[in-house]
């Protein structure tokens, strides 16, 4: 490689959260002398992906186009898996790098390995150490990581967890989650929404809570058990209000009409663009949440989090004290929730900015990781 004089970078990714989290490389690869930079999109998501292109400003070189409302993990697998391989046959990069844990990430890293081609995962070593939850992602993460060249890993804990499972400690570099490096870029403390409603909001006088939910595994009853416990928390308290920018799965949106629908106090809204959605995090007073990204957002802005799930493969800001595990019950997700409306010390004992998930330079660190791993080989 030594003597080679342009590196290409092709960069996959296909959901909200993967562009989030993998414009900052994007952008900094786009400015990296000496590298070219190719992205393809598999368009696992397409209107909340498109969001996040255009805010940051990039236009895919390949676009696969491959979401179907209500897709199954099969066809999402199949399609996106020929689509990838044409484009690695053409563009023929150096390295594929592929972020997190969705079916685009572990389909892209498999169809780099059948063409034989370097692959960097981004957001590497996370593990919740139950291959159910979450579901597909935990398993999607480990096959990722069995077929990474190199492991770009978010923090400590997260490269101690690829050491277990026997990844050469010199393929592993601790970089930070470049989250943090796309949050910061967003976040203005006097941010107006371009949506009225949420300027109308009274944020101070108000306890306004954020709701996200849409993971496989709490499709059914453990989302019936999440919105009933809001409904009941809003009836029972007349100073909250929640918004919910509600996912554009049709499964969820069907659960989430039918329980919180027509209920005074709770606005159910469409998906919000990236920018509104870190500010409005930034504002509210608690966020009730089963995203994963959420998760790492949240505490460096020092908003409590309950996350609605049986366990976390985050486990930093839980030990840092900003985010409880609620679990999928009503009973506790409402005595969580009531508890934090209701019990100013709690609240103020969970409500401190930390930030474990890294320093706003996680991309520059990657590319810096990528640029060696050529020069020594
Ligand atoms: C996917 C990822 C999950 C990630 C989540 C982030 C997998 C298996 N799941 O889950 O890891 O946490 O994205 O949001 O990779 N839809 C639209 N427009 C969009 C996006 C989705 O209409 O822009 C609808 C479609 O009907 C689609 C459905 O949502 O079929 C589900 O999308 P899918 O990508 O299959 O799974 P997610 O639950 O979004
Ligand atoms: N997000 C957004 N608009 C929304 C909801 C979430 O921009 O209406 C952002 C959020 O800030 C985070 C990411 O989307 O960066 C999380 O995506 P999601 O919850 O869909 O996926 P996960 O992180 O669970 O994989």
């Amino acid at each position: 490689m030594k003597n080679s004089n342009v590196l290409k970078i092709l960069s996959i990714f296909g959901t909200r959260p993967e562009a989030i989290k993998m414009a900052p490389v994007v952008k900094k690869l786009e400015d990296s002398q000496g590298i070219q930079s190719i992205v393809c999109v598999t368009a696992q998501h397409r209107e909340m992906l498109d969001q996040v292109l255009n805010l940051f400003n990039i236009s895919p070189d390949y676009d696969l186009n491959i979401m179907k409302s209500g897709q199954t993990l099969n066809e999402i697998t199949c399609r996106a898996l020929k689509g990838l391989q044409e484009v690695i046959k053409e563009t023929k990069p150096h390295m594929v790098l592929v972020h997190g844990d969705t079916t685009t990430t572990f389909v892209g890293a498999l169809a780099a390995f059948y063409e034989k081609v370097n692959v960097g995962h981004v957001e590497a070593g996370l593990r919740s150490g139950n291959i159910y939850s979450p579901y597909p992602e935990e398993m999607n993460r480990s096959l990722t990581g069995k077929l990474a060249n190199l492991h770009f890993a978010p923090t400590k804990g997260n490269e101690s967890n690829l050491l277990k499972e026997g990844i050469d400690e010199d393929k592993i570099i601790i970089t930070g989650n470049t989250v943090i490096d796309a949050l910061f870029k967003v976040i203005d403390n006097d941010y107006r929404f371009e949506i009225d409603i949420l300027n109308k909001i009274d944020y101070v006088n108000n306890k306004v809570i954020l709701l996200t939910s849409h993971r496989r595994e709490n499709l059914g009853k453990p989302m019936e058990n999440i919105f009933s416990a809001v409904k009941e928390i809003v009836i029972k308290n007349e100073d909250v209000e929640v918004i919910f920018p509600i996912h554009l799965n049709p499964k969820v949106r069907e659960i989430a009409f039918k329980i919180l629908g027509n209920t005074d106090r709770v606005h159910i809204i469409d998906p919000l663009e990236y920018e509104p959605f870190a500010n409005l995090m930034n504002k509210v007073h608690i966020i009730l949440t089963d995203s994963g990204g959420i998760q790492e957002e949240a505490p460096a802005l020092g908003k409590p989090v309950l996350v609605l799930r049986i366990e976390t493969e985050r486990p930093e800001a839980a030990w840092a004290g900003t985010v409880k595990i609620a679990g999928i019950e009503k009973e506790n997700i409402f005595r969580l929730t009531d508890e934090l409306i209701n019990n100013k010390e709690e609240y103020d004992r969970m409500a401190n900015a930390v930030n474990p998930y890294g320093d706003g330079k996680a991309s520059e660190r990657i590319i810096k990781a990528i640029r060696e791993y050529f020069n020594n080989i």
